[in-house]
């Protein structure tokens, strides 16, 4: 282990708090996540007082945690990396704050990590040699947003959501339909056992040769007007055709920019990944030309692997961060 680059990644952007160490960027050597779901079920979404006071509680057991099963201490690492945006600010402060106290105890970089750039390398953690440029398309509960990456640390927005994230509005849905938080699975799964499978809903945003905005709130108010006339309406349905508009749009915008950019590596990363209906779609679509993909389950939603990898990649450029360096709410 002497040889490798060791390299310990936070995350505490949103509702769970994670931590990783890393070898060399690509062996993950210890890793743990604590959900704050269970804390945030009964308000059918993320409470932000909530998130940050339990990320503070966790994280410093969660290094530990991590140290021992890798069997190393703070002073192998090379580098700490933390998200420090986007997200919501008292969540982010906490990995933040908690890497510049090691940055500056250990004499080691500080690397802030982007949270979408690193939702991106998840492929990368799982042996998957992945040529720049790529599109990534970064779906989750606050984000939907569509990246030309063309190496790391070197990233366009090519559009984000207007309103809703995706997985924001699968969750809105399934709140109105009081079935539980998160709503994403859920309503998979409901969607699954349609029997009648049939487009209740209208197609969201019509194409368009310049744009790559996404936009949520029209979906979702349309789903809960439907609801309000048809009170007896079967909800696999209804879960079944939201579904199928809400990731029709997903897919689109993926191929459009694919195809205007003569870009055909896709990588698509967040919570939202790990929808099979997702990935069914976009491989329907896949020419031969293509080269796509998905993050196993685990690395979909946040964790601190990815912070660790991507920060390996900033470490080796020596892209190192100042310690007075702070948290932005904004992509
Ligand atoms: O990336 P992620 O774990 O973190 C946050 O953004 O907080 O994404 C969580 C989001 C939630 O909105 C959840 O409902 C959605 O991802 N999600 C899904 C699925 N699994 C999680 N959405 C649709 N289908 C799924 N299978």
């Amino acid at each position: 282990m002497s040889n490798n680059i060791l390299g310990i990644g936070l995350e505490s952007s949103c509702d769970e708090t994670a931590v990783a160490i890393v070898a060399d960027g690509k062996t993950i050597l210890s890793h743990a996540i604590f959900s704050q779901i269970h804390l945030h079920k009964e308000y059918y979404g993320v409470v932000p007082e909530i998130a940050s006071r339990a990320h503070l509680e966790v994280i410093n057991d969660l290094i530990d945690h991590c140290l021992r099963e890798a069997s190393i201490a703070f002073k192998d690492l090379s580098y700490v990396a933390a998200t420090y945006r986007p997200g919501l600010v008292g969540s982010l402060l906490i990995a933040l704050q908690s890497a510049k106290a090691i940055s500056y105890t250990l004499s080691i970089p500080l690397i802030a990590v982007h949270h979408l750039e690193a939702h991106l390398y998840a492929p990368f953690l799982e042996g998957h040699s992945i040529e720049f440029p790529f599109i990534g398309l970064l779906v989750s509960g606050g984000n939907t947003a569509l990246y030309c990456v063309h190496d790391y640390g070197n990233f366009d927005l090519l559009g984000n959501t207007t309103d809703d994230a995706v997985g924001e509005a699968f969750d809105k849905v399934a709140k109105f339909l009081s079935l539980g938080y998160p709503g994403g699975p859920i309503i998979e799964t409901l969607a699954g056992q349609a029997t009648l499978k049939k487009p209740i809903f209208p197609k969201i945003l019509a194409d368009s040769n310049d744009t790559y905005s996404f936009s949520y709130s029209g979906l979702k108010t349309a789903v809960i007007n439907y609801i309000h006339e048809n009170p007896d309406a079967d909800v696999r349905e209804i879960a079944y055709s939201f579904q199928e508009r809400a990731l029709e749009l997903l897919v689109r915008r993926l191929y459009d920019a694919s195809r205007r950019l003569k870009i055909h590596t896709l990588v698509i990363a967040g919570g939202v990944a790990s929808n099979k209906r997702l990935r069914e779609l976009i491989i329907e679509k896949k020419k031969d030309y293509h080269t796509i993909f998905f993050p196993s389950p685990i690395l979909c939603t946040d964790n601190g692997a990815m912070v660790a990898g991507i920060g390996y990649q900033y470490y080796k450029k020596g892209m190192y961060s100042p310690l007075s360096i702070d948290v932005k709410a904004r992509p």
